[in-house]
Parts: C-alpha cells; structure tokens; sequence
C-alpha cells in the first residue's frame, strides 16, 4: 500500500516536472551592479540615468507612489541639487489633502501612483521579486552575487523574444524572465529609447540596467547606511570579543596560576 503511494508519488513528480520546468523555468542573468556586496555603493550618475528612464517611460504606465520626491536630494542616491528636485516635483499635479485643490508638485509629497494601465506599483518591486533564491532557497547567492530584485528586473526587460498572443481580450508578449513565460506588459525599451543628457551608453541593456539600479534604491534607499551600521558593529563586536576574553584571563590568573604552584 505504502509503495504504490510512494510510487504514484514519484511518477507524478517525475510525469510532473517537465511541465512546471516549462512553465516555471525563468531566465533571470547575473549583472554585476555597483550596489551589491557587503561593501557596495550606489552609482550616482547611474541613479540620475535610472531616473530618466522611468521618467521617460515606465512613469506612463507604473506609479512609485511610495517614494517620496525629495529623497532625490538624498546623499547615497540620485544626490540631485535641491532647485532640480523642486522642479522635477513641478511637473506633477497633486490634489492637496487639505484644501483638497489641485496644485504642482512639490519635493514633500510622493512619486505619483498610476494604477491605471493595471501595472504594478515600482516601490517596491525590487525587493518583492529575487532573481534567484538559492542556493535551497537560502538566498546566500543573493548576499554574495546580489541575485536579487535588479537582475530580475533587467531580465523582464530584456528578456523579450517577440512573439506575442491575444488571449481573453489581452495581449500577451512571451518574456523568457517572466513566470509562466508570457507577461501582459509590451517590451517598454529598446536600443535608444531614451537620449541620455550624459551622452552615456543607450542601449537596450545599459537603460534596463540603469533603470533596475534606480528601482532598488527606490526599495531601499537606505542601503549603504545599513551596510555602514552592519560594518561598524561587526568591527565593535570583535573589539568587544577580544577585551572580554583579556579580561576573563585576567580574572582567573590568580586560581589557574594557584593550580600550578
Ligand atoms: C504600456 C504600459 C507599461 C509601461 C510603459 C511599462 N510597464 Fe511594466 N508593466 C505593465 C503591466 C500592465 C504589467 C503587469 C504585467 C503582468 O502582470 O502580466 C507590468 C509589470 C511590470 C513588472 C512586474 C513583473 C512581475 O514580476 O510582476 C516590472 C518589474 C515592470 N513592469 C517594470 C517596468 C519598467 C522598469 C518599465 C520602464 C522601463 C515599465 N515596466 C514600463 C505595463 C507597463
């Protein structure tokens, strides 16, 4: 009886397989980011990119709407000029909670939502989704390799192949790094779809990797500092460690060396 659960067990899984390799077999790449590791640093210029990426494009269909704008001035982000992010908040019209009037922008108030495409808030993505939880789940690669919410970003967007189906009234474009293969967003970038003020590399990658880098400090604009406070504490702990161990061999001197005599 045990057997032939056991055995109807493993040919399901065995049957099973190949099908949820089909459907959930993601392509997500390793990029190597500025940000990651114990002591990584957000690329500045890279931020200011990202932002213009999203300003550009992404901003037509996805809100942000958790950020606030003037954490753009931010030291350890996108660090824009104080003038900048007063006009950067311009150009959004924002219903004033308490007058309840509409007015521009201003660097207090948050990214504006957008629900309205049926995509997805951006504040949080990066951290909502990781490339790759392994090793068993452990998520050490994403310490280590930082496999996480960027990668699987740039991946999305590059990971069009071009095909694209109607389903139920819908529109599905297959998308190698989505689960389930076929997402209901059309490829937003391609080479060149934003001009950079830098003249900086524009391609299809470049902006996706731009623009990933800005979502994850959008998540956790705090990061450097916490790595900062993790660093520091590491260095107190050992510091700590070693007094406490002199002083244990101090306390016991006189009994131990007693034992001796
Ligand atoms: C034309 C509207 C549109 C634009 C422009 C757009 N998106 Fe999307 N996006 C969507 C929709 C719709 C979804 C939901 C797709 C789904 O669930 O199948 C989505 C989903 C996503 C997801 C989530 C995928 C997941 O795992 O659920 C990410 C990440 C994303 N978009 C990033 C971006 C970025 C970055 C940009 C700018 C470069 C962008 N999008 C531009 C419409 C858009």
């Amino acid at each position: 009886m045990f057997r032939t659960i056991a055995l109807t067990a493993a040919t399901a899984l065995l049957l099973g397989s190949p099908v949820l390799a089909e459907t959930a077999h993601q392509e997500i790449e390793d990029v190597a980011f500025a940000h990651e590791g114990p002591f990584g640093k957000f690329d500045q210029f890279q931020l200011q990119r990202g932002l213009q990426v999203y300003t550009e494009v992404c901003s037509g269909c996805h809100g942000l709407k958790f950020v606030p704008i003037r954490s753009l001035a931010d030291a350890g982000g996108p660090g824009l000029p104080e003038d900048q992010v007063r006009a950067y908040a311009k150009q959004f019209s924002v219903t004033d909670k308490e007058t309840g009037e509409d007015r521009e922008g201003l660097p207090t108030d948050n990214f504006p939502a957008n629900t309205g495409a049926g995509a997805p808030d951006l504040s949080l993505m990066a951290k909502a989704r990781a490339g790759f939880h392994g090793p068993y789940g452990t998520g050490i690669s994403q310490l280590f390799n930082g496999m996480g919410g960027p990668e699987y970003i740039v991946s999305i967007l590059t990971g069009y192949t071009g095909e694209e189906k109607t389903e139920f009234g819908a529109t599905f474009y297959e998308n190698h790094a989505f689960a389930g293969g076929w997402i209901k967003m059309s490829p937003p970038l391609s080479d060149g779809a934003v001009e950079y003020q830098d003249g900086h590399d524009n391609s299809l990658h470049h902006l996706a990797e731009d623009v990933a880098s800005f979502l994850m400090w959008a998540a956790e604009p705090n990061m450097m500092a916490r790595k900062q406070a993790g660093f520091i504490s590491v260095i107190f702990l050992a510091l700590l460690s070693t007094l406490l161990y002199l002083t244990n061999k101090r306390l016991w001197a006189g009994i131990k060396g007693k034992k001796h005599a």
